[in-house]
Protein backbone atom coordinates (compact mmCIF):
# COMPACT_ATOMS: atom_id res chain seq x y z
CA UNK A 1 0.00 0.00 0.00
CA UNK A 2 1.16 3.41 -0.95
CA UNK A 3 1.79 5.99 1.97
CA UNK A 4 -1.32 8.09 1.23
CA UNK A 5 -3.56 5.06 1.06
CA UNK A 6 -1.74 3.65 4.51
CA UNK A 7 -2.41 7.48 6.13
CA UNK A 8 -6.01 7.67 4.82
CA UNK A 9 -7.18 3.86 6.11
CA UNK A 10 -5.66 3.96 9.28
CA UNK A 11 -8.04 3.57 11.63
CA UNK A 12 -8.23 2.59 15.76
CA UNK A 13 -8.66 -0.67 16.48
CA UNK A 14 -9.77 -1.53 20.12
CA UNK A 15 -7.97 -4.24 22.21
CA UNK A 16 -11.60 -5.86 22.65
CA UNK A 17 -11.20 -6.34 18.89
CA UNK A 18 -8.27 -8.04 18.76
CA UNK A 19 -7.69 -11.66 18.94
CA UNK A 20 -4.70 -11.98 21.20
CA UNK A 21 -2.43 -13.27 18.75
CA UNK A 22 1.52 -12.52 20.04
CA UNK A 23 3.20 -9.62 17.86
CA UNK A 24 6.81 -11.02 16.33
CA UNK A 25 10.00 -9.48 17.98
CA UNK A 26 10.62 -8.44 14.26
CA UNK A 27 7.36 -6.88 14.53
CA UNK A 28 7.87 -5.21 16.83
CA UNK A 29 11.28 -3.71 16.56
CA UNK A 30 10.18 -2.56 13.14
CA UNK A 31 7.17 -0.18 15.04
CA UNK A 32 8.85 0.99 17.82
CA UNK A 33 12.24 2.02 15.86
CA UNK A 34 9.31 4.06 12.93
CA UNK A 35 7.96 6.05 16.62
CA UNK A 36 11.82 6.91 17.52
CA UNK A 37 12.31 8.25 14.14
CA UNK A 38 9.82 11.00 14.81
CA UNK A 39 11.19 14.91 14.47
CA UNK A 40 11.94 16.60 17.65
CA UNK A 41 13.13 20.33 18.05
CA UNK A 42 16.95 20.53 18.69
CA UNK A 43 16.96 16.62 18.62
CA UNK A 44 15.13 16.69 22.21
CA UNK A 45 13.93 13.17 21.21
CA UNK A 46 11.40 13.29 24.18
CA UNK A 47 9.78 10.11 24.13
CA UNK A 48 10.60 6.59 25.86
CA UNK A 49 8.56 3.80 24.72
CA UNK A 50 8.42 0.57 27.12
CA UNK A 51 6.31 -2.69 25.34
CA UNK A 52 5.24 -4.95 27.42
CA UNK A 53 5.11 -8.45 26.05
CA UNK A 54 3.15 -11.80 27.22
CA UNK A 55 3.05 -11.50 31.35
CA UNK A 56 4.35 -8.11 31.27
CA UNK A 57 1.11 -6.76 29.85
CA UNK A 58 -1.07 -8.41 33.39
CA UNK A 59 2.51 -6.84 35.18
CA UNK A 60 1.19 -3.64 33.94
CA UNK A 61 -2.41 -4.32 33.60
CA UNK A 62 -1.91 -5.14 37.43
CA UNK A 63 -0.45 -1.51 38.09
CA UNK A 64 -3.39 -0.01 35.90
CA UNK A 65 -5.71 -1.52 38.07
CA UNK A 66 -4.11 -0.62 41.15
CA UNK A 67 -3.83 3.23 39.76
CA UNK A 68 -7.44 2.72 38.73
CA UNK A 69 -8.79 1.75 41.93
CA UNK A 70 -6.28 4.12 44.28
CA UNK A 71 -7.62 7.44 41.97
CA UNK A 72 -11.37 6.45 41.93
CA UNK A 73 -11.81 5.51 45.58
CA UNK A 74 -15.08 3.90 46.81
CA UNK A 75 -16.52 5.10 43.29
CA UNK A 76 -13.95 2.58 41.05
CA UNK A 77 -16.34 -0.26 39.21
CA UNK A 78 -15.40 -3.74 39.00
CA UNK A 79 -16.40 -3.97 35.65
CA UNK A 80 -13.78 -0.61 34.81
CA UNK A 81 -10.96 -3.12 36.48
CA UNK A 82 -12.06 -6.50 34.70
CA UNK A 83 -12.23 -4.51 31.24
CA UNK A 84 -8.25 -3.45 31.98
CA UNK A 85 -7.44 -7.08 32.60
CA UNK A 86 -9.28 -8.08 29.33
CA UNK A 87 -8.19 -5.78 27.07
CA UNK A 88 -4.20 -6.97 28.04
CA UNK A 89 -5.02 -10.92 27.14
CA UNK A 90 -6.59 -9.71 24.04
CA UNK A 91 -4.15 -7.30 22.60
CA UNK A 92 -0.46 -8.23 21.28
CA UNK A 93 1.35 -6.04 23.56
CA UNK A 94 0.72 -2.81 25.87
CA UNK A 95 3.10 0.01 24.73
CA UNK A 96 3.29 2.54 27.57
CA UNK A 97 3.90 6.29 25.79
CA UNK A 98 6.39 8.01 28.32
CA UNK A 99 6.75 11.64 27.29
CA UNK A 100 10.74 11.62 28.23
CA UNK A 101 12.25 15.42 27.77
CA UNK A 102 15.60 15.76 28.63
CA UNK A 103 16.59 17.31 31.73
CA UNK A 104 17.29 20.63 32.27
CA UNK A 105 14.51 21.06 29.34
CA UNK A 106 15.76 22.61 25.85
CA UNK A 107 12.22 23.00 24.89
CA UNK A 108 8.92 24.19 25.88
CA UNK A 109 6.78 21.48 26.81
CA UNK A 110 3.90 22.02 24.08
CA UNK A 111 6.50 21.09 21.98
CA UNK A 112 7.91 17.84 23.30
CA UNK A 113 4.66 16.77 23.69
CA UNK A 114 3.27 17.85 19.92
CA UNK A 115 7.10 15.60 18.98
CA UNK A 116 5.52 12.74 21.03
CA UNK A 117 2.27 12.67 19.31
CA UNK A 118 4.30 12.42 15.88
CA UNK A 119 6.64 9.73 17.22
CA UNK A 120 3.07 7.58 18.06
CA UNK A 121 1.28 8.35 14.53
CA UNK A 122 4.65 6.77 13.30
CA UNK A 123 4.04 4.05 15.52
CA UNK A 124 0.64 3.57 14.62
CA UNK A 125 1.28 3.81 10.72
CA UNK A 126 3.95 1.16 11.09
CA UNK A 127 1.70 -1.18 12.82
CA UNK A 128 -1.03 -0.64 10.31
CA UNK A 129 1.46 -1.26 7.39
CA UNK A 130 2.47 -4.42 8.92
CA UNK A 131 -0.93 -5.46 9.38
CA UNK A 132 -1.40 -4.98 12.91
CA UNK A 133 -3.82 -2.91 14.56
CA UNK A 134 -3.92 -0.41 17.60
CA UNK A 135 -5.12 2.48 19.84
CA UNK A 136 -3.87 4.75 22.20
CA UNK A 137 -5.82 5.51 25.22
CA UNK A 138 -5.47 8.07 27.59
CA UNK A 139 -7.15 7.37 30.84
CA UNK A 140 -6.57 9.86 33.94
CA UNK A 141 -4.54 7.24 36.01
CA UNK A 142 -1.68 5.96 33.82
CA UNK A 143 0.64 8.48 35.52
CA UNK A 144 -0.11 7.76 39.01
CA UNK A 145 2.23 7.19 41.02
CA UNK A 146 1.56 3.04 40.97
CA UNK A 147 2.28 2.98 37.37
CA UNK A 148 5.18 5.93 37.98
CA UNK A 149 6.81 3.09 39.82
CA UNK A 150 5.90 -0.08 37.43
CA UNK A 151 7.44 2.16 34.90
CA UNK A 152 10.55 3.80 36.38
CA UNK A 153 9.97 7.35 35.62
CA UNK A 154 12.22 9.92 36.51
CA UNK A 155 10.51 12.80 37.52
CA UNK A 156 10.78 15.00 34.54
CA UNK A 157 8.65 12.34 32.40
CA UNK A 158 5.03 11.55 32.51
CA UNK A 159 3.20 8.85 31.30
CA UNK A 160 0.88 9.89 28.81
CA UNK A 161 -1.04 6.43 28.52
CA UNK A 162 -0.91 3.34 26.47
CA UNK A 163 -0.90 1.75 23.35
CA UNK A 164 -2.14 -1.23 22.09
CA UNK A 165 -1.14 -3.04 19.89
CA UNK A 166 -2.52 -6.49 18.21
CA UNK A 167 -4.03 -8.39 15.46
CA UNK A 168 -8.03 -7.58 14.44
CA UNK A 169 -10.18 -10.64 15.40
CA UNK A 170 -12.37 -9.88 12.50
CA UNK A 171 -12.91 -7.30 9.65
CA UNK A 172 -10.77 -4.10 9.77
CA UNK A 173 -13.09 -0.53 10.72
CA UNK A 174 -13.81 1.11 7.44
CA UNK A 175 -12.05 4.47 6.61
CA UNK A 176 -13.27 7.46 8.66
CA UNK A 177 -15.44 10.23 7.13
CA UNK A 178 -13.13 13.57 7.42
CA UNK A 179 -14.14 17.06 7.55
CA UNK A 180 -12.62 17.86 4.52
CA UNK A 181 -13.83 21.60 6.35
CA UNK A 182 -10.95 21.72 8.23
CA UNK A 183 -8.38 22.36 5.36
CA UNK A 184 -8.01 25.37 3.17
CA UNK A 185 -5.79 26.02 0.27
CA UNK A 186 -5.25 29.91 -0.72
CA UNK A 187 -3.53 31.48 -3.63
CA UNK A 188 -3.60 29.71 -7.10
CA UNK A 189 -2.87 25.94 -7.10
CA UNK A 190 -0.82 24.31 -10.06
C1 LIG B 1 -3.97 11.80 22.10
C2 LIG B 1 -5.04 10.76 21.89
C3 LIG B 1 -5.67 10.21 22.99
C4 LIG B 1 -6.65 9.23 22.82
N1 LIG B 1 -7.25 8.68 23.93
C5 LIG B 1 -8.19 7.73 23.77
C6 LIG B 1 -8.80 7.13 24.90
O1 LIG B 1 -8.49 7.44 26.05
N2 LIG B 1 -9.74 6.18 24.68
C7 LIG B 1 -10.10 5.80 23.42
O2 LIG B 1 -10.96 4.92 23.28
N3 LIG B 1 -9.52 6.33 22.32
C8 LIG B 1 -8.58 7.28 22.47
N4 LIG B 1 -7.96 7.82 21.37
C9 LIG B 1 -8.32 7.31 20.02
C10 LIG B 1 -9.39 8.18 19.41
O3 LIG B 1 -10.62 7.95 20.03
C11 LIG B 1 -9.49 7.88 17.90
O4 LIG B 1 -8.26 8.21 17.29
C12 LIG B 1 -10.61 8.68 17.26
O5 LIG B 1 -11.84 8.17 17.67
C13 LIG B 1 -10.54 8.64 15.75
O6 LIG B 1 -10.63 7.33 15.27
P1 LIG B 1 -9.53 6.72 14.30
O7 LIG B 1 -8.22 6.69 15.05
O8 LIG B 1 -10.04 5.33 13.98
O9 LIG B 1 -9.42 7.56 13.08
C14 LIG B 1 -7.00 8.80 21.51
C15 LIG B 1 -6.37 9.38 20.41
C16 LIG B 1 -5.39 10.34 20.58
C17 LIG B 1 -4.70 10.93 19.37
Amino acid sequence: MDLISLIHSRRSLPASMMDGRPISQNHLSSILESAIHAPSHRLSEPWRFVAHLHNERLVLAEAMAQAYRSMLGTSARQEKVDRIYDKAGKCGAMIAIVLSPPSPPCNPIEEELLALGAAVQNLHLAAHSLGIGGYWTTPGYTDHPHMRAVLELQSQEQCHGIFYLGYPAKAWPSPRKVNKNKIAVKGVSP
